[in-house]
């Protein structure tokens, strides 16, 4: 079935024309000249990177609880969810507009506008009863990540995510929180600040998880590393690191500042073991009207460290036959 035309919005500016069908496949994308710097930086290079920019775009498949929450608000596909929340999220100022509607940025973004966001309830608590009198023009914003995630607004209007964590246990919340502390000791300021927020799991059940206030805005989003490495040619087995030094000196990055900043991430990150700090962990903030980078955002999404994923029993094992090897 053709889809419906749809632009590609840059808070007002019209960035592209394209069809896009109710499960939130791309077609027939033209690209506004005028303005094509506004174009994302994932999708530059060419039309296969473009839709790849979009497909990422919507909910990973695989985060959890993401199929409760499409069946129970009736999406069949993420990428339906994605279109139907007009691709709005609170990392960046892209979004679309269906054409002959003439909405703009003021009307629609979550930055300003009130919303539920009762997909990430679910993917926290598949129980979330859905509260229909409290229902918004938007249930769900898109959003990376593996890990359950929503995002509310505090009494003064603030937005923060709250994050769940993998299974039964709160070790990501809690690695989270510690992480933030040890920036906060070491004096480094650019790093998301978690604290630990009460929340109800699975079962309506109370748990823990972690709050995160945005850390964009409508003047700053952020941009990924992995989608700044679409923008040149990759050699196969090579590092991301030059890459993307290289990428980042390009867009205006001081030297310095590059290597002040992957030194310190690198160092503190093997200190609590993490072992998650893949291209999508890693971003930089630019300026959404005058397209200039800002330097790096904040260290963010240090959950998956110390040991996060091996048990206690297993890791007093693990410790022991270490011991016994070094001390026959
Ligand atoms: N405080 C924040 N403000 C703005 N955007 C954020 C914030 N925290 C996270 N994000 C965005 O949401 C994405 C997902 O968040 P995060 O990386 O914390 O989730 P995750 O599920 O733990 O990811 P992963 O699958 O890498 O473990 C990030 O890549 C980033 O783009
Ligand atoms: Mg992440």
């Amino acid at each position: 079935m053709a889809g419906k035309e749809y632009y590609l919005m840059h808070k007002n500016v019209r960035v592209c024309l394209m069809e896009i069908d109710e499960g939130g496949r791309l077609s027939r994308i033209r690209i506004n000249q005028a303005e094509k710097e506004h174009v994302p930086l994932g999708g530059q290079m060419n039309s296969t990177k473009f839709h790849e920019w979009w497909r990422d775009r919507a909910i990973p498949k695989t985060r959890h609880g993401a199929q409760t929450a499409l069946q129970r608000l009736g999406y069949p596909s993420a990428g339906s969810a994605l279109v139907n929340n007009l691709a709005l999220s609170l990392s960046d100022c892209y979004w679309i507009m269906p054409r002959g509607t003439d909405l703009s940025w003021e009307d629609v973004n979550l930055y300003a506008n009130d919303f539920v966001d009762s997909f990430g309830e679910i993917t926290i608590n598949r129980d979330y009863r859905i509260d229909l009198r409290k229902a918004t023009r938007f249930d769900c914003a898109a959003s990376q990540g593996e890990l359950q995630k929503k995002w509310c607004i505090d009494a003064d209007g603030r937005r923060y995510m709250i994050k769940g964590n993998y299974g039964q246990s709160y070790q990501q919340s809690l690695n989270e929180v510690f992480a933030s502390s040890l920036h906060r000791q070491q004096g480094f300021l650019n790093h998301a600040e978690y604290t630990l927020a009460d929340v109800r799991i699975d079962g309506d059940q109370e748990g823990l998880g972690c709050l995160c206030y945005d850390f964009c805005s409508e003047g700053a989003e952020c941009i990924s590393a992995w989608e700044l490495l679409q923008t040149v040619k990759l050699r196969s087995n090579e590092s991301y690191y030059y890459p993307l030094k290289e990428v980042c000196l390009s867009l205006g990055m001081k030297e310095a500042d590059f290597t002040a900043f992957m030194d310190y991430q690198i160092m503190t990150d093997f200190l609590i073991s993490n072992t998650d700090r893949h291209m999508n962990n890693i971003a930089v903030m630019r300026d959404p009207d005058t397209l200039e980078i800002r330097g790096f955002a904040p260290i963010y999404d240090s959950g998956n460290s110390m040991f996060y994923n091996v048990s206690f029993q297993s890791g007093k094992d693990i410790w022991k036959t270490d011991y016994l090897r070094r001390h026959p």
